[in-house]
């Protein structure tokens, strides 16, 4: 599958330039509303009390700021933050060396925790619940188990898929938060911020119009505002306008509902080839040319979530909005 400017999962070059754009502080992180108002209270509670902080779930779609929060509670409450994920850590002495090596207080942010294996997991419980482990010291006959104190850390988890968390593991999370995807003011707003960091000049229509086209996603706003600064500074004087914003992200077939040639195409054909459907998945996979299992994960939620496309039991039905969108005629029978 060719590589989507759209794509919501970081890329070589989000990993190298994303740090820099990071807010630092809960007051800089924009959006997020519920999940911001939840853990200043929590925060400020924990720092009143001289306690380590609940431990934390985060979760939902990629690019949303889930690394991002975790780095800024750690700041908030003025502690180090370890950096882990599920897919890293095999063995459960691993996980167990990396909770004996905290310090009191510290953050432990295990990413993609629904990713840890289960003997893995099991370590861990003890380790929420009651801040200890077991470990097993001999083999066979002479072994036998010790119980050893850990200091009082936090564990933020964050992951993509909630529903992949076992119900022990997701129990034992005091708190619990849903990123949501943002509104285009609150994008506008962290790609203004985001101009202001990489040193971009920038106006409030340019800012607005990257949002539009940024799928509710921070990581993808970011991307296209790069873009939109080296199209900027090779055509014009550096400053991005709302024309020069669009010219820019027309040229990376980017459109103004953050569509990209594959999901117009996608569309297209459901319209043109098969009156707007309903059509199996299997057809129209044929006919683009990927495999059902791609369109179903990678193409079609967001269609499906913006109203382009209707799943119904018959199959896949072009929407309204996907043919005023193309410009294309409603098709009549349906
Ligand atoms: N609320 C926010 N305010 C400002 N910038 C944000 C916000 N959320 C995310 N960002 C920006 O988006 C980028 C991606 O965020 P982050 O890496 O935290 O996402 P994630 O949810 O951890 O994604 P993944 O699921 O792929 O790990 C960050 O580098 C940051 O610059
Ligand atoms: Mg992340």
């Amino acid at each position: 599958m060719a590589k989507r400017i759209i794509t919501t999962d970081a890329t070589e070059e989000d990993y190298r330039l994303e740090p820099g754009l990071r807010p630092q502080r809960l007051e800089d992180y924009i959006g997020q509303e519920k999940a911001k108002s939840t853990l200043k209270i929590f925060i400020e509670a924990a720092k009143q009390r001289h306690d380590s902080l609940d431990h934390v779930l985060l979760y939902g779609p990629p690019g949303l700021g889930k690394t991002t929060l975790a780095g800024i509670v750690a700041n908030e409450m003025g502690v180090n933050i370890k950096i882990t994920s599920g897919p890293a850590i095999e063995k459960p002495g691993e996980m167990a060396a990396i909770l004996n090596n905290l310090q009191e207080g510290d953050v432990l942010f295990i990413d993609e925790i629904h990713r840890l294996n289960r003997q893995v997991e099991e370590v861990l419980y003890p380790a929420m619940e009651d801040f200890s482990i077991d470990i097993v010291i001999g083999k066979g006959a002479s072994a036998r188990s010790i119980r050893l104190d850990l200091p009082r850390f936090t564990l933020i988890g964050a992951t993509t898929r909630a529903g992949m968390l076992t119900a022990p593991l997701r129990d034992r999370f005091g708190v619990v938060n849903h990123l949501e995807f943002y509104t285009e003011k609150e994008l506008q707003t962290i790609v203004t911020r985001s101009a202001e960091v990489l040193k971009v000049q920038i106006d409030t229509r340019g800012a607005l119009e990257i949002s539009k086209r940024s799928r509710g996603t921070p990581r993808l706003a970011n991307r296209l505002l790069k873009r939109v600064r080296d199209y900027a500074q090779v055509r014009y004087d550096g400053r991005i306008t709302a024309a020069i914003a669009a010219e820019a992200l027309d040229l990376l077939e980017v459109d103004r509902h953050g569509l990209d040639a594959t999901d117009r195409e996608i569309l297209s054909l459901m319209i043109d080839k098969f009156g707007g459907g309903p059509v199996g998945l299997d057809t129209l996979a044929a006919a683009i040319g990927e495999d059902a299992g791609t369109i179903e994960d990678v193409y079609e939620p967001y269609l499906i979530k913006n109203g382009f496309i209707n799943r119904t039991p018959k199959g896949r039905v072009a929407t309204e909005l996907a043919c005023c969108h193309l410009g294309k005629a409603i098709p009549e029978a349906r």
